[in-house]
């Protein structure tokens, strides 16, 4: 696994005069507390999801030291358009050629948020299958989220995560046990091919995500119990990563677990909670979404299980904003580096959500691995804390700019970027120009 995030960030906190609460005008800890977020990363026009992608792939390579002829299926996960056609795989496909391997199959995967899990799982399944060929799998997921001004905008964020499919890893599938949900519904969708931003139902898409999870997990739950004939509550699980719009919605997530839980009848849940749960027991699932009550009981009993199964994974997509595909990987990015070998042994559930929409809850078993796929060399390879530092901080101001600037240079050609890189680490991609025939180019710091 190797992670990538945008160089700059802002804060979205409430303290000092240059975070966004004040430049929006919105009260003091809307965003911090109401949303539960620290700070928001962002494209500047030197990078993109193609750049982003190719330094991501290009530093897991050389951090595990594989032979790109090695790779044998590259599966990416993205809703960032930047061409109807052309896949980002195919850029990617650059460093590939160099040491004479075109034999990769794979293309892109979209459905919001969603891709990227639709793309581990191609490249899972194909490892899994007859036509196996022996080589690595590589996931990328990759996202540059912005929001048109308004409520949304704070929820935004960019990333790539890049992980390495192959027998033995020390992430291992508990394929069996996958639950999914799918529907048509308007909840976040991208009709307005001229634009980067979605159409956004902001309060449909957090019930939708509900939802999705409750259906999710009682599918899980069943198909657990059928194969292990005892039944499953969150006691069963050491972490539980969720795909992370905001963090609030995380600990909304948790929360509505363990209200399931009560649901079920589970002998894992206290006789405490059990108690204060009792008065939303015959709650219609339509009204139990929108009572503030039970969504503040249910908050309050699961605290303590949140704070050590929940928590841990939570460090980057409060950092780093919604990284749409890449969110739920740097959640999981997250626990690695927190717990590293500790959770050797342990089980982590996973919840993708992608709006339109597709869901899926999974599980991973976790073991010691074998250099360079140890823990310890995983987490190290992240470097999480160090990465985070040395991103820059800059005004909203400086922002609202870039977005403005992107705006205009979404789907347009002709032009040459600034192509300043001051600010960016040594080995990163950055976009030098697109030319009259819309072909982008980029180059490495
Ligand atoms: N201090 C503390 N809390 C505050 C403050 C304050 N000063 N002001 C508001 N809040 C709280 C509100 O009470 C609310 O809390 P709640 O969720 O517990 O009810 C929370 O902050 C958000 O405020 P709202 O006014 O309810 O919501 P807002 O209009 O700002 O919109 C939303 C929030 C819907 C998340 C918006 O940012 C959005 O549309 N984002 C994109 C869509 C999204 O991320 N959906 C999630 C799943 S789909 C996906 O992944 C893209």
């Amino acid at each position: 696994m190797a992670a990538y995030y945008a160089h700059v960030y802002i804060e979205l906190g409430a303290d000092k005069m240059d975070e966004l609460e004040n430049h929006d005008g919105v009260s003091k800890g809307k965003y911090t507390i109401g949303l539960g977020q620290d700070s928001m990363a962002f494209c500047t026009e030197v990078e993109d999801v193609i750049s982003m992608s190719l330094t991501v792939v290009k530093s897991l390579l050389e951090n595990y030291k594989i032979d790109p002829k090695c790779i044998g299926r590259l599966e990416v996960g993205s809703e960032t358009v930047i061409d109807k056609s052309k896949s980002i795989k195919t850029w990617l496909m650059q460093i590939f050629e160099e040491c004479g391997n075109t034999d990769i199959e794979g293309v892109d995967s979209s459905n919001a948020c969603y891709g990227g899990t639709a793309a581990l799982f191609n490249c899972v399944n194909w490892v899994e299958s007859n036509s196996w060929d022996g080589r690595y799998g590589l996931v990328v997921c990759t996202d540059s989220a912005v929001y048109a001004e308004g409520t949304a905008r704070p929820t935004g964020g960019a990333a790539a995560i890049a992980m390495l499919i192959g027998p033995n890893a020390p992430v291992s599938f508990e394929s069996k046990y996958r639950g999914s949900h799918m529907a048509h519904v308007y909840d976040f969708y991208k009709p307005d091919l001229a634009s980067e931003y979605p159409v956004v139902d902001g309060k449909l898409s957090q019930t939708c995500y509900l939802m999705a999870l409750d259906s999710c997990y009682n599918v899980f739950c069943k198909k657990y119990e059928k194969l292990e004939g005892k039944q499953f509550s969150i006691h069963d699980a050491d972490y539980f990563v969720f795909h992370s719009p905001y963090n609030k919605l995380v600990q909304k997530s948790f929360a509505r677990l363990y209200y399931n839980d009560f649901l079920r009848k589970c002998s894992t849940v206290e006789d405490g909670s059990r108690e204060k749960l009792e008065p939303y027991s015959g709650l219609s699932s339509e009204k139990s979404y929108q009572s503030r009550e039970l969504e503040k009981a249910s908050q309050q009993v699961a605290k303590h299980l949140y704070d050590s199964k929940v928590q841990p994974t939570t460090l980057i997509p409060k950092q780093v904003g919604n990284m749409y595909t890449a969110s739920l990987y740097a959640a999981l990015a997250s626990v690695m580096h927190n717990k590293n070998v500790t959770l050797a042994g342990q089980r982590i559930v996973m919840f993708s959500y992608g709006s339109g929409l597709t869901s899926t809850m999974f599980s991973f078993k976790i073991n010691e691995g074998q250099h360079p796929f140890s823990l310890s060399n995983i987490a190290g390879i992240l470097d999480v804390s160090k990465k985070l530092e040395s991103r820059h901080v800059v005004a909203p101001e400086k922002f609202v700019a870039a977005l403005k600037l992107m705006e205009h240079r979404y789907g347009a050609k002709d032009f040459t970027t600034s192509q300043d890189t001051s600010l960016l680490a040594p080995g990163t991609y950055y976009l030098t120009h697109v030319d009259s025939m819309y072909r982008r180019f980029y180059a490495v710091k």
